[in-house]
């Protein structure tokens, strides 16, 4: 198996859209018809969920009108919040056939199926013309990719000139990494985490023009805690967020968002 192949596997396990049905359903809610809320954010693969979204959106300037790409957009959750809470158009990209399919069925069932599609591939050949696109966000999946000049580099075709690239990953502050699992890995072989610094140097390589960085490391911590309490994200088992969470307490791993812009 190759990288890709392994990361796909990874997030493969479990049937999620019987899985995120299930949560409507307990709810009392009509599995055929709902709203992106009645999912609880369980559809949102990252770390704060919704309101983080509604945060990274708002700091890329998303607005009713804006062409997203969202770059491993998992189950859509991600794409159905922005298409419905900020107007805007999305079109996602993810590797795993099992989350392309859930993500199109779960947002033909909440009517938002002309603002948000999605195509399986990688984010690392996009299937886009030059220049189509006024916003990308890379939400909690450069973890799964070593080359992080290739993601940014296929960013940076697909953006209009102006474009703004919009990062909320997991980032190496300092230190090793102790415990595997963590939520995007079972093991170090498909986990590529790394710090802010080698973010930012990508960016400029691709042409890109960094504008800000933020550190949500105490909004992580205490989104950490609410999950284990309860239910988090889909599909994620509790041994991964207890060493995620170990990892942020000890300074080793944290939230980080990082905006770009094309001049
Ligand atoms: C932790 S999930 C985040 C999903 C989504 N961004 C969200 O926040 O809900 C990581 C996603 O990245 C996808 N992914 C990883 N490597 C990828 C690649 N090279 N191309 C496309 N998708 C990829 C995985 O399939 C998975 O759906």
């Amino acid at each position: 198996m190759n990288t890709e192949e392994s990361v796909a596997a990874h997030y493969s396990r479990g049937n999620v859209e019987d899985v995120l049905l299930g949560i409507i359903k307990a709810a009392g809610g009509n599995p055929q018809h709902f709203v992106p809320a009645d999912l609880h954010g369980a559809d949102q693969l990252h770390i704060g969920g919704a309101q983080a979204t509604t945060r990274v959106a708002t700091r890329a300037g998303v607005n009713a009108g804006s062409h997203v790409v969202d770059l491993g957009s998992g189950t859509g959750g991600v794409a159905r919040h922005l298409a419905h809470d900020f107007g805007a158009t999305v079109h996602g990209v993810d590797l795993t056939p099992q989350f392309v399919a859930a993500a199109r069925s779960l947002t033909e069932r909440t009517g938002l199926s002309s603002l948000a599609t999605f195509s399986q591939g990688s984010i690392l050949a996009l299937p886009f013309d030059e220049s189509v696109f006024d916003v990308a966000l890379l939400v909690h999946v450069g973890m799964n990719i070593q080359n992080k000049d290739q993601v940014f580099a296929e960013a940076a075709r697909v953006l209009r000139p102006g474009g703004i690239m919009a990062v909320y990953d997991i980032m190496l502050m300092g230190g090793d990494i102790e415990q595997y699992p963590l939520p995007w890995a079972q093991t170090p072989d498909t986990s590529f985490v790394q710090p802010p610094l080698a973010y930012s140097d990508a960016l400029e390589q691709a042409g890109f023009e960094v504008d800000q960085e933020v550190k949500p490391l105490a909004e992580g911590i205490e989104f950490l805690e609410k999950s284990t309490a309860s239910s988090g994200p889909v599909g994620v088992d509790a041994g991964a967020l207890s060493n995620l969470m170990t990892a942020f307490r000890s300074g080793v791993l944290s939230p980080v968002e990082i905006y770009a812009h094309l001049p």
